[in-house]
């Protein structure tokens, strides 16, 4: 079974746009379980123009699910998740003014960096799991860290995709057999959608989770958010 972790960023961004509670990101988090979401993911950025830190935990309190926290493990960061203690945390490279996350991590480089984190989440009982590119060296790497997973950085293949399913996806497929190798579990993200879904999901069955955000709420703007989950759900069966 792959999982679906709705990405909730769009919502907090709507919210903060006005300054008010609307729309509540509890109550939006609460229907996509209800409508069949397997799990809510937050991202919060240094300029908390998305998620604030300040909802990590109530949302943590609220998810009946599995809770996932990406983001750059600066110490505010870490602090933070360590507090909150969610399911899952996903390392991300992200640089502070980052308009979106657009590459994995090079773990040879920041091999030692990404080692301390993850011994601190780790020890917590925080399941981590590392942003990376399709590449044989860094998802060794991530596993010699001590990462549980990988998620995979699914920009490049939704890309392509649209001209050459096959060829957008052979990279992930050949580094999911390098993943399973090391023993890691394999998440994966950005910029799926409802036409690239159901081809990766074929093609990578090992899938454990997708996060999917952009897309999903922009569906929702036509379909409405009970039906655009199930038609995600759909696309993963
Ligand atoms: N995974 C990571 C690490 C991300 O940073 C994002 C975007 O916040 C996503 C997945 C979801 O990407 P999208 O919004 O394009 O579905």
């Amino acid at each position: 079974m792959t999982r679906l972790s709705v990405n909730l960023n769009k919502i907090a961004l709507i919210r903060n746009s006005r300054g008010a509670n609307y729309p509540d990101l509890l109550k939006v988090a609460q229907d996509c379980e209800r409508f069949g979401a397997q799990g809510i993911t937050v991202h919060p950025r240094p300029d908390e123009r998305h998620c604030k830190f300040s909802d990590l935990q109530p949302l943590k309190e609220l998810c009946t699910t599995e809770f996932n926290i990406e983001g750059y493990p600066d110490e505010h960061f870490m602090q933070k998740v360590l507090a909150v203690q969610p399911h899952q945390c996903t390392l991300v490279p992200d640089a502070p003014n980052q308009l979106t996350s657009d590459h994995g991590w090079d773990t040879l480089h920041h091999f030692a960096f990404l080692q301390d984190k993850i011994a601190r989440l780790k020890d917590a009982g925080i399941r981590v799991s590392l942003f990376i590119d399709p590449n044989d060296a860094l998802i060794e790497k991530a596993a010699e860290a001590g990462a549980d997973r990988i998620e995979f950085y699914t920009g490049p293949y939704a890309h392509h995709y649209p001209k050459n399913p096959e060829e957008a996806v052979s990279a992930l497929r050949a580094s999911c057999h390098t993943a399973i190798r090391c023993g890691l579990g394999i998440n994966a993200g950005h910029d799926l959608n409802l036409e690239n879904l159901r081809f990766l999901k074929e093609q990578l069955p090992q899938l454990d989770e997708v996060s999917i955000g952009h897309a999903l709420i922009c569906d929702a703007i036509y379909l409405g958010l009970e039906n655009t989950i199930r038609l995600y759900l759909n696309r993963l069966q």
